[in-house]
């Protein structure tokens, strides 16, 4: 018998929020396969940058794989447990963030993210991780929004932070990396 999976966030706060406006020139958009050839342009411009922290990048040799990322993305938001962005600034696609559910049980998320080198220390990051973590809180209802970063990815250790995030004694080892956990509490704010 297939089971169906249950949506832990449901398909009317998905489809409410589409977009989520982060200020002026910066909003967080849902992608559409149409636009798989700017996340691939962006993935082959970056690939050095990207390549040395994000494994998934080696494996994304064609605008086939950014569509098909694309789709499996819509498809995970449908289901209700991962759902990703593209951060448009200034009308322009940067980068990509996302969250998923780790523990649907202690509504805890993971939130990852990139962006193109072009745009970086603007502040973009930043930014986008503090709407999104406001947006997890208060319309998702999440408890815990975590953030692991390797410990030698310095700019990722600092977004988290300046998110306001707070780094766990924990670390944890993953493919012989060692990465830093940032979380944020709902009981903190
Ligand atoms: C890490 C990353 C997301 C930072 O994005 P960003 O938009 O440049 O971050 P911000 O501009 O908000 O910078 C936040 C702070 O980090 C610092 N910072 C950013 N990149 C840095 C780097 N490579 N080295 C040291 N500090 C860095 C900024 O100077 C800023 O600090 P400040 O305000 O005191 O000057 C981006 O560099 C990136 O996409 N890197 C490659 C992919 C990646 O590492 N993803 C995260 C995996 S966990």
């Amino acid at each position: 018998m297939k089971i169906k999976s249950i949506p832990i966030i449901s398909n009317y706060m998905l489809n409410k929020f589409r977009t989520i406006k982060v200020d002026q020139d910066l909003k967080l958009v849902i992608l559409s396969p149409k636009n798989a050839s700017e996340i691939f342009a962006l993935t082959e411009e970056n690939r050095d940058y990207l390549g040395k922290w994000l494994p998934w990048v080696s494996s994304a040799t064609s605008i086939n794989d950014s569509s098909n990322f694309i789709i499996d993305s819509l498809n995970q938001r449908k289901m209700g447990k991962t759902f990703g962005y593209g951060i448009m600034y200034k009308r322009k696609l940067v980068g990509h963030i996302s969250v998923m559910y780790v523990s649907e049980k202690d509504k805890t998320l993971d939130i990852g993210y990139w962006i193109s080198s072009q745009f970086a220390g603007l502040g973009i990051m930043t930014k986008c991780v503090t709407s999104l973590t406001y947006y997890c809180f208060n319309k998702l209802d999440a408890q815990k929004i975590n953030i692991s970063a390797e410990i030698t990815n310095f700019g990722s250790n600092k977004v988290a932070q300046k998110a306001g995030y707070k780094r766990l004694e924990k670390q944890e080892i993953k493919d012989g990396r060692t990465f830093n956990i940032w979380q944020i509490s709902r009981d903190t704010l």
